[in-house]
């Protein structure tokens, strides 16, 4: 039988002091070696992107002359307090590159994206970005996507009708919340998270998810999306 919970507490942005930081912030300083001047980059959002994000700082400040676009509100603050200067999408066509996280990333580098709520902003930018490139640490990794419940962004308009077509797709869903309220995205709209029991055709899965009326975007980053995907290990390792 099909379960929606709309009741459910998660609080997906609260710091974990299980989550491998050192390992996150050795990939996000392995991609901005890809930077150079001249480059427009998009800026990701989530933890290890801010670690992105702060690596680039540093290099601006040294001289790397970059202009930049960021995912979410508060990557765009994080860019600023770091010296990044933030440009408008209207003054240019593409993006040169891209770095971002993920939430899951399968063998054929599928990505699960959205735990941070930006999953929108952030698709937008990896569509429009010659190079795409995924930092996250090992803990990231799976066989097959799902076991992260999907993140898929719906608007509030007829919501609970939403919900239910989500979850006749055969998974448990949940209107995100945040201190004890609705999370509201950047774009005003809600995050349902989509729990299956695991996803074994994402591509199918996300054409499915593209015909429900009231659904923005989901979290499924499918490739050929990606272009570089770099890991970093708990025990120093980076693999890129
Ligand atoms: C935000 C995202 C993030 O990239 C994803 O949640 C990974 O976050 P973190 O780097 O904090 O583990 O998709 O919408």
């Amino acid at each position: 039988s099909i379960q929606t919970d709309s009741n459910s507490s998660r609080t997906l942005q609260q710091p974990d002091s299980t989550v491998p930081m050192e390992a996150k912030r050795l990939a996000a300083e392995k991609a901005v070696a890809h930077v150079e001047s001249g480059m427009v980059v998009g800026l990701g959002t989530g933890s290890t992107a801010s670690w992105a994000i702060k690596a680039l700082g540093e290099k601006v400040r040294a001289g790397l002359e970059i202009r930049a676009v960021a995912s979410s509100v508060a990557s765009e603050q994080l860019a600023q307090e770091v010296g990044i200067p933030v440009t408008d999408f209207s003054a240019f066509s593409f993006i040169d590159v891209t770095i971002d996280g993920a939430d899951e990333v399968d063998a054929g580098v599928n990505l699960i994206k959205g735990g941070g709520g930006a999953l929108v902003r952030e698709k937008i930018l990896a569509y429009n970005s010659r190079h795409f490139i995924v930092v996250v640490d090992e803990t990231k990794l799976v066989d097959t996507l799902g076991e992260f419940p999907l993140p898929v962004e719906i608007i509030p308009f007829a919501a609970e009708l939403t919900l239910g077509q989500l979850s006749s797709l055969g998974c448990l869903t949940s209107i995100r919340q945040q201190d004890g309220k609705d999370f509201i995205t950047d774009n005003s709209n809600l995050i349902a998270d989509c729990n299956f029991p695991t996803i074994t055709a994402p591509s199918s899965l996300h054409d499915r998810l593209a015909r429900i009326p009231g659904v923005v975007e989901s979290g499924l980053f499918l490739q050929p999306m990606v272009s570089r995907l770099i890991v970093g290990y708990q025990d120093g390792r980076i693999e890129d």
